[in-house]
């Protein structure tokens, strides 16, 4: 399958993850580091965006189980896994996973900011569960012991974003540092714009990452080439 962006380090394919996970050598990722469409049916209040693919209940599930079949092959024994997911449908998430990896446990990333939702009758949804998996082969993470809520990763701002459900560069920097081993090699089978891609690239690991929709794997292909001249 020919990328859609590639460096020696990184490589970005257009298309749909079910698929060209299928391609990837036997054992070779050490870490799964990914946010699929959360099955919410996220959609933007201003209609200007557009819904995120694969984003309905059912249909996020069942893309999610089909992707992780895929993925499952080319998981290292010691590797890591985090995905992301929403509170109400992380135990299906959970389930998901669990034939593949076994579950370590949960992190919560504390955004210390807002949410949609019942804002006079509910707590605000300020957090987002991030659910932890390791391969049969124990690998301990770098670094000293971290607790599970992860406070210090500010949101990106609406205005700066490249896509509606983007997430930190350094979120995912953090969670890379802890789990791939240098030189390791991470994958994003839901890539979306590249928080994962360009993390992994700036700290010295190769990356691979998938994405269905051409506009998102363009704007992860311009952060990758800024992040590589060193613009912020
Ligand atoms: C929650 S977003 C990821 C956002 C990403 N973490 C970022 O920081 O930009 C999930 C992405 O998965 C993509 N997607 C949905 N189904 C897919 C599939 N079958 N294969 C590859 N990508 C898919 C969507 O287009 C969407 O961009």
């Amino acid at each position: 399958m020919k990328p859609y962006y590639s460096t020696n380090t990184v490589t970005l394919y257009n298309a749909d993850c079910r698929d060209a996970l299928l391609d990837l050598p036997s054992q070779s990722v050490d870490l799964l580091l990914t946010d699929p469409p959360y099955g919410m049916a996220w959609s933007s209040k201003s209609k200007r965006v557009a819904p995120i693919r694969a984003d309905g209940a059912r249909q996020g599930m069942r893309v999610f189980r089909q992707a992780m079949a895929s993925a499952s092959a080319a998981l290292a024994e010691d590797a890591h896994a985090f995905v992301f997911c929403h509170w109400a449908s992380w135990p299906d998430f959970h389930d998901v996973m669990a034939p593949h990896v076994s579950l370590k446990g949960a992190l919560v990333w504390w955004k210390n900011r807002g949410g949609v939702g019942d804002c006079e009758a509910s707590f605000a949804p300020d957090y987002e569960v991030v659910l932890h998996g390791a391969g049969p082969k124990r690998r301990k993470l770098a670094g000293k012991r971290h607790g599970a809520v992860l406070p210090n990763f500010a949101p990106v701002l609406p205005k700066r974003r490249t896509h509606p459900t983007e997430k930190p560069v350094e979120l995912m920097s953090f969670l890379i540092g802890r789990a791939c081993p240098e030189g390791g090699l991470v994958l994003d089978p839901f890539a979306g714009s590249g928080a994962t891609l360009v993390a992994a690239q700036q700290l010295g690991r190769r990356a691979v990452g998938v994405e269905l929709e051409e506009r998102y794997c363009e704007a992860a292909a311009v952060r990758l080439e800024a992040a590589r001249r060193g613009e912020p």
